[in-house]
């Protein structure tokens, strides 16, 4: 088999690179370990940045996106007995949208379905070859058993922080860096309408909480726990306790109201990124090449900007030989990657419960400028919301 473009993985990255190659007119291969199912029923974050939003409507994407899609303009920032709502479009004139990042793969299956791409799922022992050549190839077994071997023009890990293309760049053309926090999330999925017009981020003593949603009848809540946390130990009562501790419950007339948990599951959190996101015809797309802690929900929408910039350096090179844009990808893309890390790791610090009597001062002193001060908010908007892709 041949192709021009050798996609490894078939998550939002790598749908989303095959649709945009697709109308540039560069065909493309995915090979994926998953069945389309699971990777259809992943739950991920439900925030789109204002870039994805416009990117997935310019590109056809956004029928159901538009239709379900809620815009919101902001998000409230609270702490006991503060709760103060920031305004991004009055700030900065840009908004997010809630549509869960999980819906965002479903559209992009469906209509790489339609357009005949062609996806292999389930594939076994997938590795790539020889990508300092011009002729690499990758290696993998489809899932009737069959040894299969791929030739390619290019390849591209859009295949997380586990699959076999990030490790397969050698380790004297590569840096890494990482951090690990001394927390996790406990998240819930329950079928119950939200008892918060937008999203609201809650430091508290007793540790960070969130609420989030997923439409007009399912909401989605976030508790800080410790790392190495058994989900047997928080029953739906505990939950629901907690989070109306933390979140406020009874504060100036607020309630929350909980509802039956469809789904819970204990996230660790982490920063990474390596670079560079290019090795000879190999490119790396969203969490191959890094990933955020959830705080911020930048993981997609990073993975999306990844794609947005690569899509046209591949098109240029595989059909004009022209590698401009394809030199350019990695120093470009890390530039906004770097920024997305960092934001994602201050939203998070600034949140969290650490042991640290200094920390938790500081923390304080940053949500009360956040409160009070138009050019703070204004900064934490501005990411929020989402740079320009290039940034
Ligand atoms: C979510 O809805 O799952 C979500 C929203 C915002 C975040 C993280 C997760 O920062």
């Amino acid at each position: 088999m041949r192709t021009p473009v050798a996609i490894v993985g078939a998550g939002p990255a790598g749908l989303l690179l095959s649709h945009l190659l697709d109308l540039a007119g560069v065909e493309s291969v995915i090979v994926e370990t998953r069945s389309r199912e699971y990777v259809e029923a992943r739950i991920r974050a439900g925030i789109l940045e204002q870039s994805t939003v416009d990117l997935l409507r310019e590109t056809g994407l956004s029928d159901r996106l538009d239709r379900e899609g809620d815009e919101h303009r902001g998000i409230y920032l609270q702490w006991p007995r503060e709760r103060h709502h920031l305004d991004f479009v009055d700030l900065v004139g840009r908004s997010v949208t809630v549509y869960g990042q999980t819906e965002v793969t479903k559209d992009l299956g469906k209509a790489r379905a339609a357009a005949g791409q062609q996806i292999y799922y389930e594939v076994a022992d997938t590795a790539v070859h020889d990508i300092e050549t011009d002729r690499p190839y990758l290696t993998f077994t489809d899932a009737d058993g069959i040894p299969q071997k791929l030739d390619a023009d290019l390849i591209v890990g859009c295949d997380g922080s586990f699959g076999p293309c990030r490790t397969a760049i050698p380790d004297a053309a590569k840096q890494t860096w990482e951090r690990t926090y001394p927390y996790s999330w406990l998240g819930v999925l329950a079928d119950v309408a939200p008892s918060t017009d937008e999203l609201i981020y809650a430091w508290h003593p007793d540790g960070f909480a969130m609420h989030s949603m997923r439409s007009a009848t399912v909401s989605r809540l976030y508790l800080q726990v410790p790392n190495g946390t058994d989900i047997g130990t928080w029953s739906d009562d505990r939950i629901w306790e907690a989070l109306a501790t933390r979140l406020g419950h009874g504060q100036d007339g607020w309630t929350l109201t909980p509802g039956p948990v469809t789904d819970k599951s204990v996230l660790p959190m982490r920063s990474f990124v390596q670079q560079p996101m290019r090795h000879g015809r190999l490119f790396l797309a969203g969490d191959a090449a890094h990933i955020v802690p959830p705080t911020g929900a930048k993981g997609l929408n990073l993975a999306v900007a990844d794609v947005a910039l690569l899509a046209p350096a591949l098109a240029t090179l595989v059909r004009d030989k022209d590698s401009t844009l394809a030199d350019a990808y990695s120093d470009t893309a890390l530039r906004r990657v770097w920024r997305c890390t960092h934001f994602s790791w201050w939203m998070t610090t600034m949140l969290h419960q650490s042991d640290d009597p200094f920390d938790r001062q500081l923390q304080l002193s940053q949500l009360q400028w956040l409160a009070r001060s138009e050019a703070g908010r204004a900064g934490l908007a501005e990411n929020y919301a989402g740079l320009p892709i290039g940034f």
